[in-house]
């Protein structure tokens, strides 16, 4: 249903008049306080869209509610929005936006945990074809998925969609930003969620929001009308969490304020308060930009480092997946840019690789708190979570069919990794003494 405000025409007492503007005043706030940009509310499609009621687009998102999955698509003529499943069905919201496409969104309730689920949408006369998935149990012992960022349409792109769409153990797509690099121009997007629908109607693709998502003229319209995370477009947050097996997954916004007066820095302390790690023994943090990173394009973000990095180390953050800078980057466990022991600190990763030119141009030297990274290269990473080893896998693909680099969480334990790269996390006296000995072994005197 379409939100509507409506005012008593029949308010005229000074009394009424002041709760009146503190109700319209109030009314001004709340986006700013869910932390959107310009407020908007939805808007009816026109009934001058013309064109096939046949869905196209159609795309799944999680709630917060494992027993629920959206479903979202477009028309090119508006209409209603309603899902079959499973010979149950709902009604959903359709709306539009600054584009020449009716979307819509329905909510499939009532699901249980890792069963396959058939499902078809349309507007009550157009179906599209049926359509499987099998939902997530929050309780399995193994989970699996790949995580992306700066992807759009290019050549290397379409390898990863290809590659997404060819892994079936993979049970969700997450993405750190710079989506489908639309840029303003609308039919970017219908074109990147169709060329990616056979996954994204199969498996949700849940988002951190990039850069490229604040377009030109529309700001962040687009990515609010076409994902969806809380089954209320209108209220669409930049910042939410899942619980997955064995992991919580925070996906933050570097796009909107995240200082410490901030929404976001509020919610991320909340977040963070309610995470279980007798359930979830893994935190990721999905964030668009970087905290770290030693590509000489963008480079790492200070001020985010400024205001979150004690948060995340505070409270145990594993992993922070970024996108932004266009190459692969995976950091030692980190904290202030000296290199810490495995489980003191969050390990950083930046994965623009999804499919954008490469910005090849590094900080030289390799800083110490960088412990692999590469230039040239597009690809993923597939993550898995073992429930039965306490583990958490993680391994960069590159499209050519290699392996650029891969790495194991243990909970509780230290990174499988080099041994060097351990010794600075130790005490500055022992540190020393490890130097000193090196040396000696090498011959160098001081
Ligand atoms: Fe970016
Ligand atoms: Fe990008």
């Amino acid at each position: 249903m379409l939100t509507k405000t409506s005012i008593d025409k029949g308010i005229t007492s000074g009394k009424n008049v002041r709760l009146l503007s503190v109700l319209l005043i109030s009314l001004l706030l709340i986006p700013a306080v869910q932390g959107q940009g310009a407020s908007e509310a939805l808007q009816e499609c026109p009934s001058t869209l013309t064109g096939s009621t046949q869905p196209q687009q159609i795309h799944l998102q999680t709630t917060e509610n494992p027993s629920e999955m959206n479903v979202l698509w477009a028309t090119e003529r508006r209409g209603n929005a309603e899902v079959q499943w499973d010979g149950q069905s709902a009604i959903g919201e359709s709306y539009c936006y600054n584009h020449d496409m009716a979307f819509h969104l329905a909510t499939m309730t009532g699901l249980e945990p890792g069963e396959e689920v058939s499902y078809r949408v349309g507007d009550g006369n157009t179906w599209s074809s049926e359509i499987s998935f099998t939902t997530i149990d929050p309780e399995a012992n193994r989970f699996e998925w790949i995580s992306i960022a700066d992807h759009g349409i290019s050549g290397e792109a379409d390898l990863v969609s290809d590659a997404i769409l060819a892994d079936s153990d993979a049970q969700m797509v997450t993405i750190s930003g710079d989506i489908s690099y639309a840029n303003g121009d609308q039919s970017i997007w219908d074109d990147y969620f169709n060329y990616n629908q056979n996954s994204m109607q199969t498996i949700p693709w849940m988002t951190s929001v990039g850069n490229h998502e604040n377009e030109p003229g529309i700001e962040f319209e687009a990515y609010q009308h076409r994902f969806d995370s809380e089954g209320e477009i209108e209220v669409e947050p930049f910042w939410y969490s899942r619980n997955l097996p064995g992991v919580h997954m925070i996906f933050m916004s570097s796009e909107h304020p995240y200082d410490s007066s901030s929404a976001q820095f509020s919610w991320l302390e909340n977040d963070f308060s309610t995470i279980d790690r007798d359930i979830t023994p893994f935190v990721i943090v999905y964030s668009h930009k970087p905290m770290y990173s030693s590509n000489s394009y963008h480079g790492s973000e200070f001020e985010l480092r400024e205001s979150l990095e004690s948060l995340f180390i505070t409270n145990q953050v594993d992993i922070v997946i970024a996108g932004h800078d266009h190459f692969y980057e995976r950091t030692h466990p980190v904290k202030a840019e000296v290199v810490q022991v495995a489980g003191e600190a969050p390990v950083h990763l930046v994965i623009g690789i999804g499919g954008r030119d490469a910005y090849e141009e590094l900080d030289e030297p390799q800083p110490e708190w960088s412990a692999y990274r590469e230039n040239n290269t597009y690809g993923w990473t597939r993550l898995v979570y073992d429930g039965e080893a306490q583990t958490l896998d993680l391994t960069h693909h590159r499209t050519d069919g290699t392996i650029g680099d891969s790495f194991t969480l243990y909970v509780n334990q230290p990174i499988i990794e080099p041994e060097e790269s351990y010794i600075y996390g130790f005490e500055p006296f022992f540190t020393l003494l490890v130097i000193i000995a090196a040396a000696s072994r090498k011959g160098i005197s001081f």
